[in-house]
């Protein structure tokens, strides 16, 4: 058997050619997704306005998210991003009398603080755990935090900006043993580290096929739990929503049974095509195998930062940490601009580099990465 990421490097042209440590961002296009958004533009061509063919690739896209949470496909809406996705859930969610609280962590991708905010204009309240200097959300924080009072947890898995990951099982406990809900945004986990749904008793999970589920933007997901359908509607809806999109009724709303009901307007189709590519590859890689795959290859990134005296930001522990490592410098922007003249693709955030790693990277990458930051070492924060 071929071992990662030889196995399957001639699927993703761009890794032949750079270091490419940027999957936080977006994963790297294989042959396979090109494909996909070829035959869109075939069956587009070939077939003119095909809305059935649509639909049941829409249906597929649902299945392949559901396979990789190990959900129901009933339990899953297809988004065009976590934005939509969340706007529609929190439209509908009644928070029982008493139970205005939001808690959300200061580890939150943007969308997830921003939606949260608004909803203090119908009178929640949101509340923010901070981050410890060890760069982790502290577990007895939350759990201050989430009370009596509180109707949803909103929790990142990885961090966005750190790399950091949280124990997402035991935050999950703790919403649940105060009686709230609780969201989990897995886009910086999701296609990098099995996700079970069911094994988690997550309430609801949001993320997208951009970055490690290998597809490309406008196509998100959300699921929540079959038990908690029925009592959400949300006032933010569309007609792909309803309960019988063909039926196209003006004159009254009657959303979908499923999670369809936070899905909105005409799906992202050539997204969809490039989704179910992207999930098929990467569920022939194996997600468990490139997990394990990919935390050999920050162990020695670990140990290259060690040597040349690079302060990494994000938790040392590998428990508390997912695909992606932040590393500390005096000019981000510099520093992502200096590697990429040396063909390393990384991104900046708050003053660090992040750098990614997927089931196509090497040792060969990682080596490269670590002469990249020593050549450059004056940008980096000591
Ligand atoms: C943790 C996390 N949540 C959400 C998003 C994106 O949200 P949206 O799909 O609304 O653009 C990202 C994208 O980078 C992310 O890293």
């Amino acid at each position: 058997m071929i071992k990662l990421p030889d196995s399957i490097k001639d699927r993703f042209p761009i890794v032949n050619r750079v270091a490419y440590a940027n999957s936080c961002s977006q994963g790297a296009l294989s042959v396979d997704v090109r494909a996909a958004y070829q035959r869109y533009l075939s069956d587009w061509d070939e077939k003119g306005a095909p809305w059935e063919l649509w639909v049941q690739h829409a249906e597929a896209v649902r299945g392949r998210f559901a396979r990789v949470l190990n959900a129901a496909p009933e339990e899953v809406a297809v988004t065009t991003s976590v934005s939509a996705g969340v706007s529609s859930l929190v439209s509908g969610l009644r928070f029982p009398e008493g139970r205005n609280k939001i808690v959300i962590s200061d580890f939150e991708f943007p969308t997830i603080g921003q939606i949260t905010h608004a909803q203090e204009l119908v009178g929640r309240k949101v509340h923010h755990v901070a981050a410890a200097p060890d760069v982790t959300i502290p577990l007895e924080r939350l759990a201050e935090e989430i009370d009596e009072e509180t109707g949803l947890v909103a929790i990142t898995y990885v961090s966005f900006r750190t790399g950091s990951k949280i124990d997402v099982a035991e935050v999950i406990r703790l919403a649940h043993d105060a009686g709230a809900l609780i969201l989990v945004d897995a886009f910086q986990a999701v296609g990098a580290i099995p996700i079970d749904v069911r094994a988690l008793g997550a309430d609801f999970v949001t993320g997208g096929a951009l970055k490690y589920l290998l597809g490309s933007s406008g196509l998100g997901f959300l699921y929540c739990r079959q038990d908690l359908l029925a009592d959400i509607v949300p006032t933010q809806t569309g007609w792909f929503a309803d309960e019988d999109i063909f039926k196209m009724d003006i004159y009254d709303y009657s959303p979908s049974p499923t999670a369809r009901r936070f899905e909105s307007g005409t799906p992202p189709i050539p997204n969809i095509y490039a989704g179910v590519a992207g999930m098929d590859l990467m569920h022939e890689i194996g997600i468990a195998e490139t997990e394990r795959h990919v935390g050999r290859l920050t162990a020695l990134l670990v140990e290259g930062l060690d040597r040349i005296g690079a302060k990494m930001v994000t938790p040392r522990d590998p428990a508390k940490r997912g695909p992606m490592i932040a590393v500390a410098t005096t000019d981000e922007h510099a520093m992502v601009g200096a590697l990429h003249e040396d063909g390393i693709l990384t991104s900046p955030r708050d003053g660090n580099i992040r750098l990614s790693f997927h089931c196509y990277n090497s040792e060969d990458d990682i080596a490269r990465i670590v002469d990249g930051l020593e050549r450059h070492s004056h940008l980096l924060a000591r």
